[in-house]
């Protein structure tokens, strides 16, 4: 069984869906779990929910897309817990939009969630990765980054930007034993998709899926933890794709 005893994660976007469970299942395992998310209420309750089960969590409620707070967070762990081992980047938002809908605040919050946030939670986990000669960055993509969609293209441009990321981490940091994956999901059910699509629109999205169905958090939690642990250890810049088969059947 794969254990994270003494490692440190961040999880960010962690008050629900999969942040939440990606907590949960890390913390099972062993790690000290990081959390962070803009809804201090969510948060609060998967650090209680973490604990209550004898695991570990320190939780962080901010905005990910404020580049200060990620630094003092991050300076803030590291002088107590030595730094974070692994990240993941996981807070999103999305709303399904038409082109013409999309204005320039939306766009720019659309990258700066997505994309800023992730890209300088890598930039302050590195430097202590490098020293130790070790570490795990696992990017949150998404299936519609790989097949595009009618609509959203704002969410699909921050996604796709992420997988390019992911690349080019994977090839920057690699002579430091630092590996960088990207997970495309499929869909998965979450306050996202349900605000977004309701609950008939899932149950009519899960019939086109070879599998029958969307997945549950926990699914994608395994396939995470599978990318962040030594086992996973010659696999980098790779997007893994836990999506029930749906990309089989075309895009
Ligand atoms: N659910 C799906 O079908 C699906 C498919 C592919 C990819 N994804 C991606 O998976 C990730 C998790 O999504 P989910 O489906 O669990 O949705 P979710 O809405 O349950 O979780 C997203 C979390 O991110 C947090 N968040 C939003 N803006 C933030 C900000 N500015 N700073 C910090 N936290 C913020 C939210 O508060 C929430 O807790 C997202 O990146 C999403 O784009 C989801």
């Amino acid at each position: 069984m794969v254990s994270f005893a003494g490692k440190t994660v961040l999880i960010t976007g962690a008050a629900s869906g999969m942040g939440r469970a990606h907590a949960h299942h890390f913390a099972k395992l062993g790690a000290h779990v990081v959390i962070q998310d803009i809804d201090p209420k969510g948060l609060g309750e998967t650090r209680a929910m973490i604990t209550d089960a004898g695991g570990a969590a320190t939780s962080f409620p901010f905005d990910i897309a404020d580049v200060a707070a990620i630094d003092r967070t991050v300076a803030e762990v590291t002088s107590q817990r030595g730094g974070i081992d692994i990240l993941v980047n996981n807070a999103g938002i999305g709303i399904d939009k038409v082109i013409e809908d999309i204005d320039q605040a939306a766009f720019d919050r659309m990258i700066n969630v997505h994309v800023k946030g992730s890209f300088f939670c890598g930039r302050a986990v590195v430097p202590g990765m490098k020293q130790r000669g070790w570490g795990r960055i696992i990017n949150v993509s998404s299936r519609w980054a790989q097949a595009g969609h009618h609509m959203a293209s704002d969410y699909i441009a921050a996604k796709g930007a992420i997988l390019g990321l992911t690349k080019a981490w994977a090839k920057e940091l690699a002579p430091w034993n630092i590996t960088v994956n990207a997970i495309a999901p499929g869909g998965v059910w979450s306050q996202m998709v349900l605000d977004n699509l309701g609950e008939e629109g899932v149950r009519a999205e899960e019939r086109e899926v070879p599998l029958g169905r969307w997945a549950q958090p926990e699914e994608i939690s395994a396939t995470l933890a599978f990318l962040a642990s030594d086992e996973a250890s010659f696999i980098t810049g790779q997007v893994v794709s836990p999506n029930g088969g749906k990309t089989i059947v075309g895009f």
